[in-house]
């Protein structure tokens, strides 16, 4: 066997957020395949780092009242006691606010800079004349250029979903002083990805054998359009002032790299710095072996499907043009969904890692779930409660763990400990090799759901041979030791094969397994799989059952949780896709008539019913009874109102505003709702006793 040399990489954690289920599906992937690899005898080195630049965790800090260092440090400090408790075995975890990430940053920088890949232009964007400073898009908000929907992003419209500049929104607002904003032009840096040698190098890179996903590098032909299309944009790479990040060198602190820029750099920063913990520990590793070209080291990204643009086009091209090695595989996966829908905190399925853990259930119930139902492709993955109950329960505790509970009990009371087989063990030693053979494949491939099922295949084998053997009548005879030793020998080497496969999804559990039962004084290697054992140690209780009540209690807590400023979405985002929900600053000096007022016509109304509306993010569909007639009002509520939650219940609405035509169908009116700076929204009720109709003045 050749030994590999893999650099691995899950995406960095945004230092401004809970770790949540979600992550987890990342996390738990990469350090499964990079336990796999290890176990395999190959030198692997597992990192990651917090993501701690950029303007939301800027303000994020601003709004803590501490400063961007201190809340990265505490941030720190939570998403690794979470990733710890998950087993997630990084070799090392650190933070892109490094010296050993600025230096790369900077060294990049300049090698671009002179390859003739850096070009400095104006760009004009909103500027906050409160806060002073340049609005990301998503913290401009408005009027949708195309509907006049209200209170749209900077960069899309959720109702008629039309994408457009922040600068064509009508009456815009920066979210973070209400201010309206001004347009200014800056100096901005850019990487010149339009440069042909980007493109070039591009195609050559996205379209290699196996480099990509299918799916991902037909994306990425997509991107690339045909040659001489050119459709690569160069990428904005600076930021100005007020930004939390490196300084551009050479820009006396006026512009700063792009959060987007040093976040993938951090891999390497990470590296770096485990390199010099290996060299002070007297274990030094061939770093530049693994960050030039030109050697036969591997580099491994594990992703989200929403980041592959930054790491499969900005990434590589930036690396390639600075003198670096690229990535020999990215590997992009699915988002998370819980009971088959998006992850909602009102629903309580916006479940954190600490929250989880602190309930006291096992992380490897949730492991096991993930590998599971884990495959090679981008497809969504999703965590349904009762399966959850089900696959743990039957097939870790009823079929797995019970296989060692059995036999190994008639091991220690009849035989001290000692097995033995009867007749040519060799079929039994080739069945085991075989299986552990295509589970290798199926591990390198990604296919993780593939090794369970072929695991649990095996699980039923070995223990519907151990009931056809009737150990438990062989018990009564003591002239029938033999058959009893052998049927149970048999069954615990199966334990053993199985817990070797399994061993990267449960490292906890069958860690034990290794020292405790067989014995072997360290944990399992992937050759482990064809050695029979010849005597176990006492057997002692491996995992316990999940009740349906533990799942049911994590959706409760989650459900009362709301965090203050929650992460934007349920899914790891891109800054420019993040944004502090606050309203806009209430005006003192406008003031209107009581007659401007009257216009309005406010009535009582009551829920008849209120559904989802597929394919909007905020928006929940309600049909409003107000005495005479009944309205249809798409009301963007979504986020703190289960529709059920809803039925029933009176509210007040505008009754004489003009339909409005959107992409769902036609809103018939509005209904009242309170929100302020922080999280929530709050729908206005009557007092008792009002009627469905009632005019409020
Ligand atoms: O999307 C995100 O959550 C980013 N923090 C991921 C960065 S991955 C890498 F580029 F650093
Ligand atoms: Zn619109």
């Amino acid at each position: 066997m050749t030994r590999r040399r893999i650099l691995v990489t899950s995406a960095l954690p945004y230092a401004n957020g809970a770790i949540h289920l979600g992550h987890l599906v990342e996390y738990i992937q990469t350090d499964i395949w990079a336990r796999f690899q290890k176990m395999a005898g190959h030198e692997v080195h597992y990192v990651c780092a917090d993501d701690t630049h950029g303007t939301p965790i800027m303000l994020r800090a601003e709004a803590e009242g501490i400063t961007p260092r201190q809340l990265i440090e505490r941030v720190w400090h939570e998403h690794k006691r979470d990733f710890d408790g998950f087993h997630i075995a990084f070799d090392n975890y650190y933070s892109t606010d490094s010296p050993e990430n600025r230096a790369f940053c900077e060294d990049i920088y300049a090698r671009l800079k002179a390859a003739g890949l850096i070009a400095i232009r104006s760009v004009e964007q909103f500027y906050d004349p409160v806060k002073q400073m340049f609005l990301p898009d998503r913290y401009v908000r408005g009027e949708c250029p195309k509907c006049c929907a209200k209170d749209q992003y900077g960069d899309a419209c959720e109702v008629c979903g039309a994408t457009y500049a922040p600068t064509e929104l009508g009456n815009p607002y920066s979210v973070v002083s209400g201010a309206r904003p001004e347009r200014r032009a800056s100096e901005h840096h850019f990487f010149r990805l339009s440069d042909a040698r980007c493109e070039a190098f591009l195609r050559k890179f996205t379209q290699a054998e196996s480099r990509l996903q299918p799916e991902a590098a037909n994306k990425m032909k997509e991107w690339l359009g045909e040659p001489g299309e050119q459709r690569l944009a160069d990428w904005d790479i600076s930021r100005d002032p007020p930004y939390f990040g490196f300084a551009i060198p050479g820009t006396d602190g006026k512009k700063f790299f792009y959060v987007w820029l040093d976040a993938p750099v951090g891999y390497f920063g990470s590296f770096a710095e485990y390199a010099a913990k290996r060299k002070a520990a007297g274990a030094p590793l061939d770093e530049e072996a693994f960050l030039r070209p030109g050697h036969d080291t591997e580099l491994v990204h594990f992703i989200g499907k929403d980041i592959l643009y930054f790491h499969a086009l900005f990434w590589p091209a930036m690396l390639e043009h600075a003198g670096y090695r690229t990535p020999s595989k990215i590997f992009a996966h699915g988002f998370l969904t819980v009971n088959g829908e998006k992850m909602s905190k009102s629903r309580g399925t916006f479940i954190t890692a600490e929250s989880y853990l602190r309930l006291g259930l096992n992380p490897e119930w949730l492991r096991y779930y993930y590998a599971a139902k884990l495959g090679p492709t981008m497809e969504d993955i999703d965590l349904n409660f009762d399966d959850f109950v089900a696959k743990v329960n039957s097939d870790l505790v009823g079929k797995y763990v019970n296989i060692a509970s059995r036999a190994a009990r008639f091991i220690a009371k009849t035989f001290g400990g000692e097995l033995a087989y009867v007749g040519d063990t060799q079929p039994l030693v080739q069945d085991a090799l075989e299986c552990a053979r295509l589970a290798a494949e199926a591990y390198e491939a990604r296919e993780y759901g593939r090794v369970v099922r072929e695991a649990m295949r095996v699980a039923d084998r070995i223990n519907e041979q151990f009931d056809r053997a009737q150990p438990w009548n062989l018990a009564k005879d003591a002239s029938r030791r033999v058959p009893l030793q052998d049927a149970c020998s048999r069954a615990l080497f199966g334990f053993k094969l199985l817990s070797v496969l399994l061993a990267p999804a449960l490292p906890r559990l069958t860690q034990r397994v290794a020292r405790e039962l067989f014995g072997l004084g360290r944990d399992f290697a992937w050759s482990d799989a064809g050695e029979l054992p010849r005597r176990i140690g006492p057997y002692s209780h491996l995992i316990t059952r999940l009740e349906a009540a533990q799942a049911g209690a994590l959706i409760e807590a989650n459900r009362e949780s709301l965090q203050p400023a929650p992460p934007p979405s349920q899914q790891r985002h891109a800054e420019h896709q993040q944004h502090v929900a606050q309203g806009a600053a209430v005006s003192q000096d406008e003031t209107i008539s009581i007659d401007e007022f009257a216009k309005i016509d406010l009535r009582v109304a009551r829920i008849a019913d209120a559904q989802q509306v597929e394919g909007a993010d905020k928006l929940v569909k309600l049909t409003l009874d107000i005495g005479t007639e009944t309205r249809t009002v798409f009301a963007g509520i979504k986020s703190a109102y289960a529709p059920e939650s809803l039925r029933g219940r009176y509210t007040v609405m505008v009754a004489n505003l003009a339909p409005r035509k959107m992409r769902f169908g036609v809103s018939e009116g509005m209904v009242l709702a309170a929100s302020g700076e922080g999280p929530g929204i709050f729908l206005i009720a009557p007092d008792a006793g009002a009627q469905p109709g009632m005019r409020v003045k």
